[in-house]
């Protein structure tokens, strides 16, 4: 049973969503919105399906993850009403209605079949959702700039979410740590990615993403997706990065373990780290995000230089002439809620030099974020480096050396508050 505070929390935040949506929906002229849980398509040829986790609106007000075939209908001035599908079905488990304080504030209704409740008499309604459940639906299928609005009324994190969010990294910490004696061990990454589901007690599925687990040189592919059953002969490194759902709220980690031995690489990750905490502590409500990520590839070129791995040249061109980016290649966060890569995350495009940034908002209290600095020996990114007009520069033998640990990356996940930051991590996972 959760903190009753934490319910109590939930009623505000139900009230701050209605009072956003009210003023949403009057600003786009619709009086109504009715949003589809949606649910998971079939495999293609195949009668399994894939895993439903659930439609970010609707797990915005109800929290009921992996729910299908159910509707919410918000409109100003009265109750949000929720239909459940909840099908009499002997080859699956039906949901029951919540009893949760939430749910009294809502009208509730059960409903057999997975089509959309008739709504009437309710004025001009939207409709949102995955288009394979609402295409038929009567009502405007997925307004643009309503979606959007709506994707926005996700930015700031009600306290509710906040707590949500916080719990969600508490639930993913001794997950965290059991990987890394997983891994001190020995354990292979199919090992490993069961000690963490043990002292996480969620089932993979139904963490936010799959959990990338990657020794050695598997930890230099961004997101690596298998988990290789027979142990290495050597384990050198570990890169995780693994999160937890809380009531619909995501946790999103990373942390990178040299085996005894790899000073060099414990070295390069204990440059990774510190510069990791100097960028959490930078976030602050004024700051754009694209500085932050622009801070961190000035300390990376100090870190390359420092380390040997990049030779005479200044941190400037060493970020100028690319060769940062060739050793960090992804955008420095992101914004994190009920989707990891959380919605509207860019109210405008990223920067040239950073086309993968997913964040270039200046940055507001209720924001919450990620901070994942990398360093990675990716050899697709490395060897025209080492074989073009900077090759001087580059110090082919340390990478050679280094290699076969793959890559680091340290991921925090950062709250902006009034007056600077919170991070949600440390706060469970110092190192
Ligand atoms: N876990 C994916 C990411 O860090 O963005
Ligand atoms: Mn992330
Ligand atoms: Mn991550």
């Amino acid at each position: 049973m959760p903190d009753p505070s934490l319910l109590q929390a939930q009623l505000s935040h139900l009230q701050t969503l209605q009072a956003r949506y009210d003023h949403i929906l009057e600003a786009h002229g619709y009086d109504a919105v009715l949003i589809s849980s949606g649910a998971a398509p079939l495999r293609y040829a195949d009668d399994q399906s894939h895993h439903h986790q659930g439609f970010g609106p609707f797990l915005h007000w109800t929290g009921l993850v992996g729910i299908e075939h159910s509707w919410l209908l918000v409109r100003a001035g009265y109750k949000p009403q929720l239909w459940l599908h909840t099908p009499v079905d002997f080859w699956h488990a039906s949901p029951s209605l919540p009893t949760e304080p939430w749910a009294a504030v809502m009208a509730l209704h059960t409903c057999e079949q997975t089509d959309a409740p008739v709504v009437s008499g309710v004025g001009r309604l939207a409709v949102v959702g995955d288009p394979a459940q609402v295409h038929k639906v009567p009502g405007d299928q997925n307004p643009v700039a309503l979606v959007q609005a709506l994707d926005a009324a996700r930015v700031h994190k009600t306290h509710y979410e906040l707590a949500c969010i916080d719990h969600a990294n508490a639930a993913a910490a001794p997950g965290h740590l059991a990987a890394r004696e997983a891994f001190l061990a020995g354990g292979s990454e199919f090992e490993i990615s069961l000690a963490y589901q043990r002292a996480t007690g969620q089932r993979e599925a139904d963490a936010p993403y799959h959990s990338i687990i990657g020794l050695n040189h598997h930890a230099g592919t961004l997101h690596y997706q298998h988990y290789e059953v027979p142990p290495p002969s050597v384990s050198r490194s570990l890169l995780i990065d693994a999160g937890y759902r809380y009531r619909g709220y995501c946790s999103d980690i990373t942390r990178t373990t040299a085996a005894p031995g790899e000073g060099h690489f414990q070295a390069l990750i204990d440059g990774v780290q510190q510069l990791q905490r100097r960028l959490c502590d930078a976030v602050a409500p004024g700051v754009a995000y694209a500085d932050l990520h622009d801070k961190a590839h000035q300390g990376l070129a100090a870190l390359l230089t420092a380390s040997g791995l990049v030779t005479g040249l200044e941190d400037d061109a060493v970020v100028a002439e690319g060769i940062s980016r060739a050793f960090f290649p992804h955008g420095l966060g992101h914004l994190l809620g009920i989707q990891v890569h959380d919605v509207a995350g860019k109210p405008y495009p990223s920067p040239e030099h950073a086309p993968f940034l997913r964040l270039t908002h200046t940055l507001e209290p209720g924001m919450v974020l990620t901070i994942e600095p990398g360093l990675y020996f990716i050899p697709s990114l490395l060897e025209p480096l080492m074989a073009g007009p900077l090759k001087g520069h580059i110090n082919a033998a340390l990478i050679e050396a280094l290699q076969g640990c793959g890559g680091i990356r340290i991921e925090d996940n950062v709250a902006v508050t009034n007056t600077g930051a919170r991070n949600l991590t440390r706060a469970h996972l110092p190192a």
